[in-house]
């Protein structure tokens, strides 16, 4: 987080209160641009140090968040179950620096394609330590992932046929996990990945394993939604899954070795429909809390229990993720709200469109707070960052920081019109380092072919 040990901050000049006309879809009944405090660093290195050497905008990740999420889940899992295993989502942020952080903290790899499958086996995850999920997997991915003894994730039953297909090729009879699909109460249905368990056609895929004699059952997968900010709902696929397998053991013989639960996990992030930020977000503790009770109906011994698997995203990286930008225009609207131009736009955030991120300033602001949108400087009119909040006056080249910008964003966003920017590591011992160099001509014209006749 930031310090605010800028000298400046310590002499700030009285502000009188205001009064503020109720804006509705704004939060000023409860006076957040007052309580706005400027973040000036992030984990002690300044925000201007970082511009200065990496250029606006910038993505800058906390590694003492990701690797405090890490341990805070691990430990909350490790606490309750006697075996864990968190197996990184390469989806939310595949930079290679980022899985580092976690695969250094002992995470295994969840990939859903071959670029990722290569991408975890290119910085050194073991084939066997890669959970390898969604609903296509090419032939010669699949192939490499069942040879190499990955753990893949059957998601329909023409994937079932095409790895017993390879298997029967390679003469090997691989383990594969089932992803079974679960209606929840409270949360929309995820119907269209896995096997559906209600309907009975997961109880048909492994009866088709058993039949085939090809693959073995290894293990039960769900993964039911994403920023699901209450725990009931795992409770409820914990005990949906573990009754599953419970049935298997009784009726099958079949002892799965691992149970993965997915992930899905909020942020301190806001939703847009969410009044107060952050409101909500159950501590890491309580959603392994509500899954190893759910669990409970496996009705095993401690030392008979699978390995209890977990592949969260979000939770785990956005919190850790900031973007830092520039003010590049200010104008006055026709409808009296005053809108600022930034450095960066929806190409660079796309979680834009679904979340009401936190943004703050990065130098003392004064002034009264007035509403603002904040645009991005893309030629399009849905580039808007902020509907609108309460800003103090911005100058051309203030500093905003949009914080919780961690998952989805760098692996969702768009090269558009411009160069994507730098990505920075700040260490936990004030070092900082680049995650990812920013875009220019070269990189962006790389891949260009013009065609020998024109
Ligand atoms: C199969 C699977 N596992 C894990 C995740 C990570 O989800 P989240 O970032 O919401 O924790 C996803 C994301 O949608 C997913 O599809």
């Amino acid at each position: 987080m930031s310090s605010t040990s800028d000298p400046r901050a310590a002499r700030a000049p009285y502000e009188p209160p205001t009064i503020l006309r109720h804006e509705p879809q704004m939060m000023n009944k409860f006076s957040r641009a007052a309580a706005m405090r400027p973040e000036t660093h992030i984990d002690g290195v300044a925000v201007d140090e970082l511009i200065a050497r990496h250029g606006s905008p910038l993505f800058v990740f906390s590694e003492r968040t990701l690797v405090e999420r890490y341990r805070e889940l691990r430990d909350a899992l490790a606490l309750r179950w006697p075996r864990v295993r968190l197996a990184w989502s390469y989806k939310t942020n595949y930079l290679d620096g980022i899985c580092r952080v976690f695969h250094r903290e002992g995470a295994w790899a969840e990939v859903v394609s071959d670029f990722e499958y290569a991408k975890a086996v290119r910085l050194g995850v073991p084939r066997e330590h890669i959970h390898f999920n969604g609903p296509w997997k090419p032939e010669a991915a699949l192939e490499e992932a069942l040879r190499g003894g990955s753990l893949v994730h059957l998601d329909h039953f023409d994937e079932l046929v095409a790895a017993e297909r390879i298997a029967e090729r390679l003469e090997l009879r691989p383990q594969v996990l089932l992803r079974l699909s679960l209606a929840i109460d409270g949360v929309p249905a995820w119907a269209r990945f896995g096997f559906d368990l209600e309907s009975g056609q997961a109880r048909d895929a492994v009866d088709r394993i058993v039949a085939g004699g090809r693959l073995r059952l290894g293990g039960l997968h769900c993964h039911i939604g994403t920023f699901i900010n209450d725990v009931e709902p795992y409770r409820q696929a914990a005990a949906k899954v573990a009754r599953f397998a419970r049935e298997l053991r009784e009726q099958l013989d079949i002892s799965v070795e691992v149970l993965d639960l997915g992930g899905g996990f909020a942020s301190h992030n806001t939703l847009k429909e969410q009044y107060l930020p952050g409101q909500f977000t159950p501590s890491l503790g309580r959603y392994a809390e509500a899954i190893t009770e759910g669990l409970a109906e496996l009705d095993l011994p401690l030392q008979e229990r699978p390995t209890l698997a977990l592949e969260a995203g979000r939770a785990l990286v956005d919190d850790a993720g900031y973007l830092l930008t520039t003010v590049v225009a200010n104008k006055r609207l026709p409808d009296g709200r005053r809108g600022v131009i930034l450095d960066a736009g929806v190409n660079l955030l796309p979680t834009a469109w679904w979340y009401r991120h936190d943004v703050v300033p990065a130098q003392p602001q004064h002034g009264l707070p007035e509403p603002t949108v904040l645009f991005g400087p893309l030629c399009m009119n849905i580039d808007v960052l902020r509907d609108t909040m309460l800003l103090p006056p911005l100058r051309t080249g203030d500093r905003l920081l949009f914080h919780h910008v961690g998952a989805y964003n760098v692996t969702q966003w768009m090269q558009f019109i411009t160069y994507r920017p730098a990505v920075v590591l700040v260490g936990r011992d004030g070092r900082h380092g680049l995650l990812r160099r920013r875009e220019d001509l070269a990189t962006v014209t790389a891949p260009e072919e013009i065609p020998g006749w024109l």
